[in-house]
């Protein structure tokens, strides 16, 4: 594996040696020694090439770009296509000239149609481990994250799923980890508990999957949005201390599941969003007495606001179901719209809460009646202080291009101790 020293972004060797911040600690272990190199990665998205190109991208605070996504073809496969396929060799080239890893996630909520089938019988994975790999060559990267949304379970609506998905993607796992370099990275982005089993439980063991992996990033975003009876957090680092309605999810009780199941915090990335989600919500429920907002009021669910330049007042989705916005508004979106100042802090006449048990900030509109759960510099602050505190890998955000003038890169960053990057050489 490589050590931030053969990254070339590490300040001072000194800091390396003695910072417990550059490398994360297997707790697990008893082991001081036992020691790897963090992860500061985002997903870049190929359809949004136009607006976030690759120097908008802050290479030199990254370590991995994922370029997002390759979808899965039900012929053992997969396809860039409306993933800018014309520009994943300059995106490699780019990362690679600036010493961060170039990877692709094969997947996400709409690219998972066919892993059930590609790795349903051992030709299939054969086949499919062989495609993956000659796909890797063609474009001479650096590592793969697999991003099946989600073994053993509908996600999107028209995924093959199978009782033994979660069975079949370790061996899947197991056989591509054998074909590829051993340098090579293999990743999966999963969900907020491990995968289900035959059984439709959590595995309670992955650490075969760990014995595969170099690590996994966890989804720890669309926690709650629309399709829920209530507002709420998107991205909770907390909810250990909610009621037991909203403690559906965190960064606390998801590293403490996988943990569980063991999988070592320091092979754990924890996802993080640089969006958020939008509900029209009556002043009524979204004001208590005292004039704060309440964090879980109700909404009006037959109507969704529009949200930034990036959402759509309709969207076909890979299944041909055609529905409204998505009502998402990146960090620079809610800039846009006015619920910011362009320092990321609340614009006069919006009403803006953090709810103390996620660290979650929300603001309000109390004339359009938009309420957004979002993040911002602090609450990505309060996650990397969780990240340093726990041993865990690092950070990778949803998505590169969400950001506004790495407001939230640079508070993750920091937080999670890594290197002031204007001292870097
Ligand atoms: C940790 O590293 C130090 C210095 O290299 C070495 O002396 C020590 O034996 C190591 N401890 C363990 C538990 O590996
Ligand atoms: C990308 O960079 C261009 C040129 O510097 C700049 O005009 C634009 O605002 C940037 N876009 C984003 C989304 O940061
Ligand atoms: C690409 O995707 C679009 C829409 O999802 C589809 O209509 C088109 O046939 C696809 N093209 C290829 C070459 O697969
Ligand atoms: C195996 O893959 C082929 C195409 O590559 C597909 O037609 C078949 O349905 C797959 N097998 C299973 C059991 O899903
Ligand atoms: C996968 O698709 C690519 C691009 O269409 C093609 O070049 C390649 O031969 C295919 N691989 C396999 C194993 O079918
Ligand atoms: C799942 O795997 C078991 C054991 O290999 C097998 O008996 C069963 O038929 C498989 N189920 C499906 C749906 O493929
Ligand atoms: C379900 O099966 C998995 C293994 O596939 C096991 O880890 C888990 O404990 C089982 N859960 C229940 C409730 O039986
Ligand atoms: C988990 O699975 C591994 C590999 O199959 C096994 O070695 C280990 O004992 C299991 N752990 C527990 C707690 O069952
Ligand atoms: C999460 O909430 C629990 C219960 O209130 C608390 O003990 C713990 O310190 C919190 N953790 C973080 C990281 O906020
Ligand atoms: C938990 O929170 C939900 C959402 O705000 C609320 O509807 C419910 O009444 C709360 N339950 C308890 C027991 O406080
Ligand atoms: C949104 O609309 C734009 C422009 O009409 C289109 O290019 C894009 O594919 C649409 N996005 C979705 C998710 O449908
Ligand atoms: C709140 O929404 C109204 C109606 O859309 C808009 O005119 C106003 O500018 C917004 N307020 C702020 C502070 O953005």
């Amino acid at each position: 594996m490589l050590s931030f020293l053969s990254l070339g972004l590490l300040a001072l060797p000194a800091a390396h040696a003695t910072g417990s911040h550059f490398t994360a600690r297997d707790a697990s272990t008893d082991s001081a020694n036992s020691t790897v190199d963090m992860v500061a990665a985002a997903w870049y998205t190929g359809w949004h090439s136009e607006d976030f190109t690759l120097n908008n991208v802050s290479w030199d605070k990254y370590t991995h770009l994922i370029y997002s996504f390759a979808t899965t073809l039900p012929t053992a496969n997969v396809s860039l296509n409306g993933s800018d396929a014309e520009l994943l060799p300059q995106f490699v080239y780019t990362a690679q000239g600036n010493d961060v890893k170039a990877m692709v996630s094969i997947g996400g909520w709409g690219g998972s149609t066919a892993f059930s089938e590609n790795m349903a019988t051992q030709d299939n994975i054969t086949n499919f481990v062989e495609a993956i790999v000659g796909f890797a060559d063609q474009y001479g990267l650096d590592g793969i994250d697999f991003d099946w949304e989600y073994p053993g379970k509908q996600g999107i609506g028209c995924n093959a799923v199978s009782e033994n998905d979660t069975a079949n993607y370790l061996a899947f796992l197991q056989a591509f980890r054998a074909r590829a370099a051993p340098n090579f990275i293999v990743t999966a982005s999963v969900p907020v508990t491990p995968w289900v089993g035959a059984n439709g439980s959590s595995l309670s063991n992955v650490s075969d999957f760990a014995a595969v992996l170099d690590w996994v990033n966890v989804m720890n975003y669309d926690v709650h949005g629309s399709w829920d009876t209530t507002v709420g957090p998107n991205a909770p680092l907390n909810d250990t201390c909610a009621n037991a309605t909203a403690a559906v999810g965190s960064a606390v009780s998801a590293v403490a599941a996988w943990t569980a199941a063991g999988m070592p915090a320091h092979q754990i990335v924890l996802g993080v969003a640089g969006y958020g989600h939008s509900y029209f919500v009556d002043p009524v429920a979204a004001l208590a007495t005292d004039g704060a907002l309440n964090a879980y009021p109700a909404f009006n669910a037959s109507e969704q606001p529009l949200g930034d330049a990036w959402d759509n007042a309709t969207n076909t989705d890979v299944c041909g179901v055609v529905t409204g916005p998505s009502g998402v508004f990146d960090l620079w979106g809610l800039i846009d719209a006015g619920f910011l100042n362009a320092n990321g802090s609340a614009a006069d006449g919006i009403h803006y809460i953090v709810d103390g048990c996620s660290q979650t900030p929300y603001v309000y509109n109390e004339t359009s009646q938009v309420m957004v759960s979002f993040d911002d510099a602090p609450s990505f602050g309060a996650k990397g202080s969780f990240i340093a505190d726990n041993n865990v890998r690092g950070f990778a955000m949803w998505e590169a291009g969400s950001d506004y003038e790495d407001i939230l890169l640079d508070a993750i960053r920091s937080a999670a101790g890594f290197p002031d990057e204007s001292s870097e050489c």
